[in-house]
C-alpha cells in the first residue's frame, strides 16, 4: 500500500472581512465601491433578486461579473480581503514547532525546529513548496515513538477566510494528519475546528468541531456530507468535548477524492474554511475543481454553492464558543484515534508493530498492499 507521509502545501491564505460601508482606507472604499456597483448592475441586468444562487448557469454569470463580493444571510454586503499569506521560503519563521507529549497519545515524538531542520522533517524546496514530514530512515523496537513534527502559528484568529493549498496528505496505515485550529490559552475553552484530518487509509476528510458543553451542530442545514455517526449509531451532533470520548460533532465529506489515496493522486486541492458570527463551514475542492476567484485572490464562498461541512450559529453561539485561534498542522501514528480503530481496518497486525519499519512509510506506488 502507497503510505506517502509527506504534507507538502503550497501556501495558507489568510482572509478577513471587511464590511462594505466601514472600510478604514481610501483604496478599500474605492475597491468596495466598484465591487458594489458590479453587483447592483448585474443584480439589474439578470433580475435574480437578493443575490441567492439558483443554477449553475447563474453561479458562473456570478462568479464572472462580481468576484469578490459575499452576502450575509440578511442581504449586507462584504468582500474577503487578504490578511496573511503563508507560503515560501519564509514558511515556518511564522511557526512554532510544538515540542511536548501528543495529547492524543500518539506513538510519536515531536522534535522541535532545530531537529525538524537537521533531519530534513520540515523544510521548503527549491520550488517553494513547503514539505513536512515524519522520520521515514529509522527502524524502531515495538512500543516506540517515531519522530514527527507538529507546528503551529505564532500568531492568533477570531474568525476568517481560510484557505489551504496542498498537494499531499500523509495517509496509509497508522498515520493520522491533521490541518485544524484551536482556541488559546485552554482547551476546550475557545474551541476546536478540525478541517482536514483522516486515518489510515480513509477516503473521505471528516470536518469536526470540539467545545464546551452547549454547542450542537444543526443537522437541518445545508451541507453536502453527512454527519457522522457514533458506535450506538447515534449522530454526533453535541459538540461537546467533554462527551462520547472527545468525538465532538463531526461530518464525513461525501467526496472520496477529500482525503487518501485519490485526494494524493489527482494532485491534492483546496481547502476553505470560512469563519465568521454566521457559520464554521468548510468546502473542499479537488484540484481541476477549484475556483476562478480563489485562484486570482478574490474568494467568494458565497458563490461555491453549499459546503461540505457547517456548523450554523442556529444552534450554537459561535462568537462564545470560539476564538483566538492557531493554525496547526501535525502528523501523528497510532494514539487514539488511529490506535483506536485500527482494527476495524484492513491494515496488517496492529498499529506498534506497523510502527516498526521506516519502509511502512515511504511511497511506493498506488494501492498496493
Ligand atoms: C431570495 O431568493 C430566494 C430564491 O429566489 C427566495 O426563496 C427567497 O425568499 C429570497 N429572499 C428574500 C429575502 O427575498
Ligand atoms: C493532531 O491533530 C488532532 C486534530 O485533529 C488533535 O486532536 C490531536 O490532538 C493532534 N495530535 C497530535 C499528536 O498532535
Ligand atoms: C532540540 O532538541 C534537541 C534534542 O532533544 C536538544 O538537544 C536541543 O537542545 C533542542 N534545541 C532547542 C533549541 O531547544
Ligand atoms: C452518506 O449517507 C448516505 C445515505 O445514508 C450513504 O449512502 C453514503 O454512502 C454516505 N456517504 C458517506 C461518505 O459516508
Ligand atoms: C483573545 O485573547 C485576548 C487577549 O488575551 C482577549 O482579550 C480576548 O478577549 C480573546 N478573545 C476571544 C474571542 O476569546
Amino acid at each position: 500500500m502507497l503510505i506517502p507521509t509527506h504534507l507538502s502545501l503550497l501556501a495558507v491564505a489568510l482572509f478577513s472581512t471587511v464590511v462594505c460601508g466601514e472600510p478604514d482606507s481610501e483604496d478599500k472604499r474605492a475597491f468596495l465601491q466598484s465591487l458594489e456597483a458590479k453587483f447592483e448592475s448585474y443584480q439589474q441586468r439578470n433580475s435574480f433578486g437578493n443575490g441567492s444562487i439558483q443554477d449553475p448557469f447563474r453561479k458562473q454569470h456570478l462568479r464572472r461579473d462580481v468576484k469578490g463580493v459575499n452576502r450575509n444571510p440578511d442581504g449586507s454586503a462584504f468582500v474577503w480581503l487578504p490578511e496573511d499569506v503563508y507560503q515560501g521560503k519564509n514558511f515556518f519563521d511564522a511557526f512554532d514547532f510544538f515540542r511536548w507529549d501528543d495529547p492524543t497519545a500518539g506513538a510519536v515524538t515531536y522534535v522541535n525546529r532545530t531537529v525538524a531542520f537537521e533531519k530534513k522533517y520540515a523544510y521548503v524546496d527549491d520550488n517553494g513548496k513547503v514539505i513536512m514530514k515524519p522520520d521515514i530512515t529509522s527502524h524502531l523496537p515495538l512500543g516506540a515513538h517515531r519522530e514527527s513534527v507538529r507546528i503551529n502559528t505564532w500568531k492568533l484568529y477570531t474568525g476568517g477566510l481560510f484557505i489551504l493549498d496542498l498537494n499531499r496528505a500523509p495517509w496509509g496505515c497508522a498515520v493520522w494528519p491533521a490541518f485544524w485550529t484551536v482556541g488559546m490559552p485552554k482547551w476546550p475553552d475557545f474551541g476546536e475546528i478540525d478541517v482536514l484530518e483522516g486515518v489510515h487509509d480513509n477516503e473521505h476528510n471528516q470536518v469536526a468541531w470540539h467545545t464546551n458543553p452547549g454547542c450542537w451542530l444543526d443537522t437541518t442545514q445545508q451541507f453536502t456530507g453527512n454527519v457522522t455517526t457514533g458506535p450506538d449509531g447515534h449522530h454526533h451532533d453535541n459538540c461537546d468535548a467533554n462527551i462520547n470520548n472527545n468525538a465532538g460533532c463531526a461530518i464525513t465529506e461525501w467526496s472520496r477524492a477529500s482525503y487518501g489515496p485519490y485526494f494524493e493522486a489527482q494532485g491534492g486541492g483546496v481547502i476553505a474554511m470560512k469563519w465568521d458570527e454566521n457559520d464554521i463551514s468548510v468546502w473542499s475542492f479537488f484540484r481541476a475543481a477549484i475556483p476562478d476567484d480563489i485562484l486570482d485572490g478574490t474568494p467568494t464562498p458565497s458563490s461555491w454553492g453549499p459546503p461540505s461541512a457547517k456548523l450554523s450559529s442556529s444552534k450554537c453561539d459561535i462568537n462564545k464558543y470560539y476564538g483566538n485561534h492557531t493554525i496547526v498542522f501535525n502528523i501523528t501514528f497510532c494514539g487514539a484515534w488511529a490506535g483506536n480503530s485500527y482494527i476495524g481496518t484492513d491494515c496488517p497486525g496492529t498499529c506498534p508493530e506497523r510502527m516498526m519499519d521506516p519502509a511502512n512509510f515511504v511511497v511506493r506506488g498506488f494501492f498496493r498492499y
